[in-house]
């Protein structure tokens, strides 16, 4: 666990030496769970926000893009249930005076029996070899048996009595676990009680006739109040989808792993209608996409994993999160979800239109069932970001830092370094860049020795970097320095943007979609 919190703490403090992430508002101690982007990191979340974007709104001629107001009318939050039931159980510790989201203290409880019945399956393996059938042994050993269907029924306890709005019984069942407060060792808890996570403002300047109002908690809705305005103007044909990248807020209660749980995040979400009765088949496409695209990215398919959900949201009739191995475990990454026709039937009844799809085909007009992808662009970040924070030992033992983030999401593709700062160098230099830079993000750097600006453009997660020396005033060429292999090659300048196209353009990562 040690190594684990300061793989996470190195995390934090590369993301604020290096110019990606600082806490908000800092000189005034900052806000909690509010973080700003800085120069490098608005380069990353924008390529990674776009690689989404494409590969939904260009790759898919069905799939259209929309940017939707945060502030809506406030009947859209009662008819998507958000006012009602946009809660989290919390319960406070009364000794540490903690306070803790119930359902994450049975669930990570439930984990460590997962965890368990895992590790007795790994030991299994490496005794049986190659024959090994892991389904059989999970049916069969009454170890993992057991540690499986303890977490089960825990899982679905927590469920009904969630569901049923029987806090006095999530209270129980925590007691029953005889689960501790992290942070005292205490099982002195209170009651558990319901907290609705919506920021609520006002629209209007007087008091009395002000409207109160509701950042948005997710960016769905927008797409859904809009769903006919976007069917007839684009005259779009089911199934279909709508996407949208933007700002949600929510008053988390338990905020904390850094950008992992923030109070305003930023979401890409997208809603795909389909037919009645075809939604499950659209479900499992989607889950089959998403992985694909995240596995794309080449992080490790061994760090992502899917959860299906036992607890059921009030929408939907199936859900499913992507996993990915962050420095503190596996968590949510991504949901997919089938979420009916609850939200175009709720909207139809508290508004008083009619919110229905006419098919041509059949003459029939019906309300469209949707299929939910919905993303943090925050967590996402946080992926690949971590992920890519490396140290390594090198051949003659000294070590260096690399972020060896994908080459497609890195800020800054190339770093033109001109070997001396005289000589005509620095104006060989500046001539590449100005060319290298019509196409993608490229930076001059003079300052320092070459191996420091190396070194530095290594833990910025650079790429790539051009050093110009004094051959280059001869010969036309320049050392290109690979970030990963650290390999330096001879090459003519008028092949470097072919070179680095290669490496860092997006259409290759669309390519094997
Ligand atoms: N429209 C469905 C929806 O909002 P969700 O599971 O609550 O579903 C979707 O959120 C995604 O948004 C999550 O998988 C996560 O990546 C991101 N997300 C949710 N709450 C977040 C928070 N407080 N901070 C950062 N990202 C968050």
């Amino acid at each position: 666990m040690a190594k684990q919190d300061d793989i996470f703490k190195n995390v934090v403090s590369h993301a604020k030496e290096y110019g990606y992430i600082f806490p908000s508002s800092e000189i005034y101690d900052g806000l909690s769970a509010v973080y700003d982007y800085a120069q490098n990191g608005v380069e990353l979340k924008k390529n990674i926000r776009e690689y989404w974007w494409q590969s939904m709104v260009q790759m898919h001629e069905n799939i259209v893009g929309l940017d939707a107001a945060i502030l809506m009318h406030p009947t859209t939050w009662k008819a998507s249930g958000h006012v009602d039931a946009f809660n989290d159980p919390l319960i406070d510790n009364k000794d540490s005076k903690k306070r803790y989201r119930a359902d994450v203290l049975i669930e990570d409880y439930a984990e460590k029996l997962n965890q368990k019945a895992q590790k007795e399956i790994d030991k299994a393996r490496e005794r049986f070899g190659a024959s090994f059938d892991e389904e059989q042994y999970k049916t069969t050993n009454p170890r993992v048996m057991e540690y499986l269907s303890k977490k089960k029924e825990i899982l679905e306890r927590m469920a009904r009595s969630l569901e049923t709005e029987n806090l006095a019984d999530v209270k129980a069942l925590i007691e029953e676990l005889e689960i501790a407060c992290p942070e005292s060792g205490s099982k002195n808890w209170t009651d558990v009680k319901q907290f609705n996570l919506m920021f609520g403002t006002k629209l209007g300047a007087s008091a009395e006739n002000a409207m109160d109002l509701y950042l948005r908690p997710e960016t769905a809705q927008g797409i859904f109040v809009n769903f006919l305005n976007v069917q007839k103007t684009g005259r779009m044909k089911i199934p279909f989808g709508i996407a949208q990248t933007g700002k949600a807020f929510r008053n988390e209660i338990v905020a904390r792993q850094f950008i992992f749980r923030m109070r305003e995040f930023e979401q890409m979400e997208m809603q795909f209608f389909v037919k009645p009765g075809e939604e499950m088949k659209w479900y499992e496409y989607w889950k089959t996409t998403r992985l694909n695209w995240h596995l794309s990215l080449g992080l490790g398919k061994s760090n992502y994993r899917f959860h299906d959900h036992e607890k059921l949201a009030h929408y939907a009739n199936a859900a499913a999160d992507i996993e990915f191995n962050f420095p503190f475990g596996f968590k949510e990454l991504e949901g997919i979800h089938s979420r009916t026709d609850f939200d175009l039937k709720a909207h139809e009844q508290h508004s008083g239109k009619k919110i229905q799809y006419f098919d041509n085909e059949t003459n029939e007009s019906y309300t469209p069932y949707v299929v939910e992808t919905s993303v943090g662009l925050d967590r996402m970040f946080l992926a690949v970001f971590s992920n890519s924070l490396k140290e390594e030992v090198l051949e003659d033992g000294s070590e260096r830092v690399v972020l060896s983030l994908p080459a497609a999401l890195a800020p800054i593709k190339a770093a033109v370094l001109p070997l001396v700062k005289k000589d005509g160098l620095p104006e060989l230099a500046k001539e590449i860049l100005k060319k290298l830079r019509l196409d993608y993000n490229v930076m001059y750097e003079e300052k320092d020795t070459i191996g420091k600006r190396y070194r530095r453009m290594d833990a910025i997660g650079t790429p790539f970097c051009i050093t110009v020396d004094h051959d280059s005033l001869n010969d036309n060429s320049v050392t290109l320095r690979y970030r990963d292999t650290m390999e330096q090659k001879r090459v003519n300048i008028d092949e470097l943007a072919q070179i680095i196209d290669k490496e860092v353009n997006m259409k290759y990562l669309f390519e094997q979609l």
